[in-house]
């Protein structure tokens, strides 16, 4: 199958490519040499950067699976660790194959102790976002052969590892508590509840409950195939930067509260509206308005065009931990009930706008006990087994060139240089008066 492109009057063919999933893309690999012109599309709405074989996702129908398998199958079943196996290496792990993997996440969870140190000096009111960002990037100061092919599984078993005891870390720091050390005897999970939530004076057992709900929030945000932050892996990994600094710059694209900062950003306007007397008229009213910068945060997707299945997963998670904590949490009500109102509403519906994964996902952090500036960083911990395994996958595949985008120019045409003495004042180089 063939596409054809007629340009000034000229007829070109490209070649079609169709996804296991029957999913159509028109290889433009040609078009510049074979053209002369580009493809032009912000924000890459059309535009495939890659073949992979890791996440299918079909957002008419909320379809996610992993290598293969569903979410829901996945999110039910899987251990998160099992998880990070399937997305790196592509296949489920045997139990042998568990254990060995298990086993070096555990013996690599401690960080350097120099590494430690930098933690002192951040201002306690740092974002712990910004504390992992620049705490992963921190990792190729101490790995420094992170960018050579014989290093590279012990530093995917280091990364993953060694993350969860630097968002750990983060936590402590931000709420003034001691830093806890990883325990050798605890599984991923527990061993990273175990960091955030033990103190010195007593003595902590990670709660069955609470490992598995960390389980599932993990599971349910390890991949998402070419989204921004992971876009922004592969990106900074094709100029054949080492892999924590090209994870270390997939955090900095989670932060933004467009992509996972929304689940922060969520819980805060749930407790304005719930501040500002539950008036759900006048959020949804603002949303809706063109004029105004508040959206409604936990809706809407890029992919998703009817439901997110890891939303409707979440939803059901918050009623169940909830109820099994005996927790009574107002934004949980909010929540479902501001669902309502814009799942009714012509503004949402004509645009297909529907509860995302963040949008539940912070009733979840609040029942656990983390504040909300520690939402993203729990995502960041459940995306890093996809960020690794496109990382690996672009490092092995040998069609990946440099990335590198083109542009239309807008600007000025050629005009001759005009020399300081000869330029015309524009506007007042005063500085303004100030009345005091
Ligand atoms: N509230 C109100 N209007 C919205 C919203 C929203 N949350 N989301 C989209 N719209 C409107 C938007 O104004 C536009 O309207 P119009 O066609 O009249 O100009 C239309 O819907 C399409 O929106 P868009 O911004 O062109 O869509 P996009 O695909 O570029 O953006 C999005 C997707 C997720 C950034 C956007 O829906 C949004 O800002 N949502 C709120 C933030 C959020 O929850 N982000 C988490 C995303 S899911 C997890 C993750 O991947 O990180």
């Amino acid at each position: 199958m063939d596409a054809k492109l007629v340009l000034e009057g000229k007829e070109f063919e490209f070649p079609v490519l169709v996804g296991t999933e029957n999913e159509v893309g028109i290889d433009f690999t040609k078009l510049r040499p074979r053209t002369g012109a580009i493809g032009l599309d912000p924000g890459f709405g059309n535009t495939g950067s890659c073949r992979s074989t890791i996440t299918f996702i079909n957002g008419e129908k909320g379809i996610l699976r992993y290598r293969g398998y569903p979410i829901e199958e996945v999110a039910e079943a899987a251990t998160f660790e099992e998880v990070c196996y399937l997305l790196i290496f592509g296949h489920l792990p045997t139990r042998g194959e568990l254990e060995t993997f298990s086993d070096q996440l555990t013996h690599h969870s401690m960080i350097h102790e120099s590494l430690k140190k930098f933690f002192d000096d951040f201002p306690p009111t740092a974002h712990p976002m910004m504390i992992l960002s620049a705490m992963v990037a921190s990792l190729s100061a101490f790995y420094t052969r992170a960018g050579e092919t014989e290093d590279v599984d012990l530093n995917i078993i280091r990364l993953l590892a060694k993350a969860k005891t630097i968002a750990a870390y983060s936590f402590k720091r931000s709420v003034g508590q001691p830093f806890v050390y990883p325990r050798n005897d605890l599984s991923y999970t527990e061993n990273f509840l175990h960091m955030l939530f033990a103190v010195p004076a007593e003595p902590y057992n990670v709660s069955p409950v609470m490992d598995r709900v960390l389980n599932l929030l993990l599971i349910l945000h390890a991949d998402h195939e070419q989204n921004c932050s992971t876009a922004t892996v592969r990106v900074v990994g094709s100029s054949q930067a080492n892999l924590f600094a090209a994870v270390s710059a997939g955090i900095a694209a989670l932060w933004g509260p467009l992509h996972g900062g929304a689940n922060q950003r969520v819980i805060e306007m749930l407790g304005m509206i719930r501040d500002d007397g539950k008036d759900y008229k006048k959020y949804v009213g603002k949303a809706k308005d063109k004029d105004d910068d508040f959206r409604l945060m936990g809706f809407g997707h890029r992919v998703y065009k009817n439901f997110d299945p890891r939303a409707t997963i979440l939803k059901k998670a918050a009623d169940e931990l909830l109820g099994e904590l005996g927790i009574d949490d107002p934004l949980l009500e909010i929540a479902k009930h501001l669902e309502e109102i814009a799942l009714e509403d012509e503004y949402f519906l004509e645009r297909k706008l529907y509860p995302n994964v963040d949008f539940y996902s912070g009733i979840l952090y609040r029942a656990m006990g983390l504040p909300t500036d520690m939402y993203t960083v729990m995502f960041a911990l459940g995306r890093l087994p996809g960020w690794i395994a496109q990382w690996k996958e672009m490092r092995e595949d040998p069609r990946a060139r440099i990335s590198r985008p083109r542009q239309i120019y807008t600007g000025e045409a050629q005009r001759p240089y005009v020399p300081l003495d000869l330029r015309v004042e524009s506007r007042s180089t005063e500085p303004e008066l100030v009345k005091v």
